[in-house]
């Protein structure tokens, strides 16, 4: 039994980053475990996660276990699970009463991966009160399913497996793609910016790069393989490359991903701290570089960011935010917020309001604080009654969506161009997609159109989305 520790997940080495390209495996025994079974996995949180579910389901895939998309119909149940927030423990502690009951009447082996399980206070809970969970599993850990689910069928008894503190990247783990035309790509894992309210940095551990020629040789398949668009993923892909020690940053990535000539590519999550004017210029020089960026704020007031650790001032994103939108035409910049951090004032808030007005953000994620066990800043007073919260929370709302729909409105009558993805759950006969700039739009088309990008003339224009047809 390996269980997590959070003073080892706050460690940062200065070991090399060990570059793994033959970790994964799976031997015969293993790929007959699945024969006959069907599995079901149940994801959490953000792209990361998503992406990470790719992984294990191509995994189980390997022990030949087959995909079905309810769980009831299930013999193996992974919940991927995520630690944001206080409401994301509460709806896996909701799904895992549930499951329970199902285990009392029929067989089923259910595992809990991801973030939480990286949490020492979630794995104590589990081996107290959750003795028929099958195995748990931490983030560096997954690529060992193969084993960790080996023993459970053969040992009958709780597996728990996390590593808190990992300095490795996996390269060989297989990955079954939920989306046709869109593929997520990694480019780095963990984070060392210990923001003072997050956890990611103890559940996801050291940031780490991956090397750019695997970056690139995965992008080059996906355009052999038919795929329009790669988002590149991590927690501050900003800072991609500093871990490397080989003068090569996100600017030179996004440049030779660019040169793959994939025909959409987008990034997330931009920290501000890390925004270089080279990447800006990178960013508008290439078409295939979508002109969108998440930029999270998380608050407007000076003291409140430095409680945070964000490392920038409001002028600073302020500075950035002017920039991107002098040089980068027609940008669209969303952003996160968090209201209600401890010793945030009616003016602190105030300020918040006033960036708002001042950026009119194309949307935003908006957050009451939460404050996680184990980081510097749920050992502060967490002293906003959470009627203030809620309150400061629906005015922000408002205010956010005034400008997502003054935004949007811009759109009306333009011709934008629309990676068709999907059957929209909203219309009758339409298909929907996002615009470069990451809008929603649905349109009127047949199905033919699935997986390409077309021009689309906007029709109608709503707070969340717009509605469109397809002009030559
Ligand atoms: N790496 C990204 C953010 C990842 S988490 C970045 O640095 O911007 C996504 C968002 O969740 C954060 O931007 C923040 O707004 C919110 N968040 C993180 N921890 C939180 C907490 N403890 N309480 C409330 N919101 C939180
Ligand atoms: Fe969390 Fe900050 Fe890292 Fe983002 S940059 S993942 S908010 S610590
Ligand atoms: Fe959640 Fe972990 Fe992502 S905490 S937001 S799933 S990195």
């Amino acid at each position: 039994m390996q269980v997590p520790c959070l003073n080892e997940a706050r460690k940062r080495t200065k070991d090399k980053v060990l570059i793994q390209e033959n970790l994964y495996q799976v031997n015969e025994k293993q790929k007959n475990l699945g024969i006959g079974k069907k599995y079901f996995v149940k994801t959490y949180g953000c792209q990361m996660n998503e992406h990470d579910s790719e992984n294990i389901s191509a995994i189980l895939e390997e022990m030949n276990f087959i995909r079905v998309n309810h769980i009831e119909e299930a013999d193996l149940v992974i919940l991927n699970t995520c630690a944001i927030r206080e409401n994301a423990h509460d709806k896996v502690f909701g799904l895992l009463g549930r499951i329970k009951h199902t285990k009392a009447t029929k067989s089923v082996v259910v595992g809990l991966g991801g973030c939480m399980a990286q949490e020492e206070i979630i794995v104590d809970t589990i081996l107290r009160r959750y003795k028929w969970l099958d195995f748990v599993f931490g983030t560096h850990n997954f690529y060992n399913l193969p084993n960790i689910i080996e023993k459970v069928y053969v040992q009958n008894k709780q597996q728990i497996e996390v590593i808190s503190c990992e300095g490795q990247v996996i390269e060989n783990i297989p990955v079954k793609r939920d989306n046709k035309y869109k593929a997520w790509v990694n480019i780095m894992y963990g984070c060392d910016k210990f923001c003072t309210y997050c956890i990611v940095p103890y559940t996801r551990g050291k940031q780490r790069s991956r090397l750019p020629f695997h970056i690139i040789e995965e992008v080059k398949n996906l355009v052999k393989n038919g795929y329009k668009e790669v988002t590149l993923l991590g927690q501050n892909v900003n800072a991609y490359g500093k871990d490397l020690n080989i003068d090569y940053t996100l600017a030179n990535l996004l440049e030779d991903v660019a040169k793959t000539n994939i025909e959409r590519i987008r990034f997330i999550t931009s920290h501000p701290w890390d925004f270089s004017d080279k990447m800006i210029d990178v960013i508008s020089k290439y078409q295939n570089i979508m002109p969108y960026i998440h930029l999270p704020i998380q608050s407007g007031s000076n003291k409140i960011l430095k409680l945070m650790g964000r490392r920038y001032t409001k002028e600073e994103y302020l500075t950035l935010f002017n920039k991107l939108k002098a040089k980068i035409p027609h940008v669209s910049i969303t952003t996160d917020i968090i209201v209600g951090f401890p010793n945030e004032t009616e003016e602190d808030f105030n300020e918040t309001l006033d960036v708002v007005k001042k950026c009119q953000f194309d949307s935003a994620f908006t957050f009451i604080f939460s404050p996680r066990v184990g980081t510097p800043a749920s050992k502060m007073e967490d002293n906003i009654p959470l009627d203030v919260k809620e309150a400061r929370l629906r005015e922000l709302n408002n205010l956010i969506n005034k400008y997502s729909k003054e935004n949007n409105e811009r759109y009306m009558n333009k011709t934008v161009s629309v990676l068709l993805e999907d059957y929209s759950s909203k219309k009758k006969d339409c298909l929907n997609g996002y615009t470069d700039t990451m809008k929603l739009v649905n349109v009127k088309s047949p199905d033919c159109n699935l997986g390409k990008i077309v021009n689309v003339k906007i029709t109608d224009v709503k707070t969340w989305s717009l509605d469109g047809e397809i002009v030559k």
